[in-house]
């Protein structure tokens, strides 16, 4: 049985990994669905007799309690709701542990002065199992995993990369479209900061090279030279542009908005008022769904501040809040492949 040693970055999956991640979280959507049902069963019984009788009745999924008596380390110096809680819950579901440390700046040893490396040679020595790291600064899973003895897995590392935002999010394509081949796929927003968008660019540029992928954003937040640079050595088409046309509208099978990043502006807010006026022009709202195509897709990997209004949430083609739920059954299938096995 091989083992995943942690996750970095999304370029250091190959194909093989990335697949049996996706049939892993099937099999975790259905062993979640399993569980779901036994439990309403169970909120429905007459009476505790019925409850017990209901509960040692029903045979479970093999994967229940598969990660009994192993613990999560999650540490996040950055704030976080999603990559956080999916986490936990994805460990909780398989019958693991969590230890948490949330805002690590303010409520660790982190405040005192103590270093990422300090920190991650000290709880991974301890016996914990898998470390997932949210960082403020580019590169810091890199660094965490080079002084820990477990496995780390990375949650975020400032504008850099968040590889298991990249997993849900292709998991979510693969969801409507099979594997994601002869898309258009608008990316928009802030390209420059987000680091879910670096993630995505490079899992399709490896992966899934047959789309195209067009990137909308301001001019002072447009996609990074590497990322083009990575697109076009795998030989994916990709465009830029800096103003939303009917036509790229109408192209798109799949809209991957994101949020303007705020917090990567607090030494220039002058720049971010304009990065925010700016990107007026790539609302996603009820007139950009009127020109989208009908079976097309509406992704985010949240938050959201105003970059998508409310009205659209109600439109089928917003996929938003299900790929968030896909955030679950994707960490579940990759921690049973760093602490199990495939
Ligand atoms: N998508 C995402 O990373 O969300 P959180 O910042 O809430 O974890």
């Amino acid at each position: 049985m091989k083992q995943l040693n942690g996750l970095i970055d999304s370029q250091q999956l190959e194909k093989d990994v990335l697949e049996e991640i996706f049939s892993t979280a099937d099999e975790m959507k259905i062993m979640v669905s399993q569980e779901t049902q036994l439990k309403e069963e169970i909120r429905k019984a007459k009476n505790i007799e019925e409850a017990l009788q209901i509960k040692k009745s029903n045979s479970r999924h093999p994967y229940t309690n598969l990660l009994s008596g192993m613990i999560l380390g999650n540490i996040f110096y950055e704030k976080s709701t999603r990559t956080s809680w999916s986490f936990k819950i994805a460990m909780l579901l398989l019958g693991g542990m969590c230890v948490n440390t949330d805002d690590a700046k303010t409520f660790s040893s982190v405040a005192k002065g103590e270093s990422l490396e300090d920190t991650i040679r000290v709880l991974s020595g301890y016996p914990l199992d898998v470390i997932t790291l949210r960082y403020d600064k580019v590169g810091g899973a890199k660094r965490a995993q080079a002084f820990s003895s477990k496995p780390v897995i990375n949650a975020g590392d400032g504008k850099g990369q968040h590889p298991t935002q990249a997993l849900l999010d292709i998991y979510t394509m693969i969801e409507v479209f099979g594997e994601p081949t002869n898309l258009n796929i608008l990316i928009m927003g802030d390209l420059d900061n987000g680091r879910t968008v670096r993630s995505l660019a490079y899992n399709i540029g490896k992966h899934y090279p047959k789309n195209v992928i067009h990137f909308g954003s301001p001019e002072k937040v447009k996609i990074g030279d590497d990322i083009k640079e990575f697109l076009s050595r795998h030989n994916v088409e990709w465009h830029e542009h800096f103003k939303l046309t009917p036509d790229l509208i109408r192209s798109a099978q799949v809209v991957y908005q994101t949020r303007i990043q705020k917090e990567r502006f607090e030494d220039n807010l002058t720049l971010f008022r304009e990065v925010e006026a700016e990107s007026e022009l790539f609302i996603v709202d009820e007139d950009f769904l009127e020109q989208m195509d009908e079976n097309g897709i509406i992704m985010h990997p949240l938050p959201r501040v105003n970059e998508i209004t409310y009205a659209v949430d109600n439109d089928s083609r917003a996929h938003y809040f299900q790929q968030a739920l896909n955030g679950i059954y994707v960490r579940m299938a990759l921690l049973k492949m760093i602490l199990i096995g495939y």
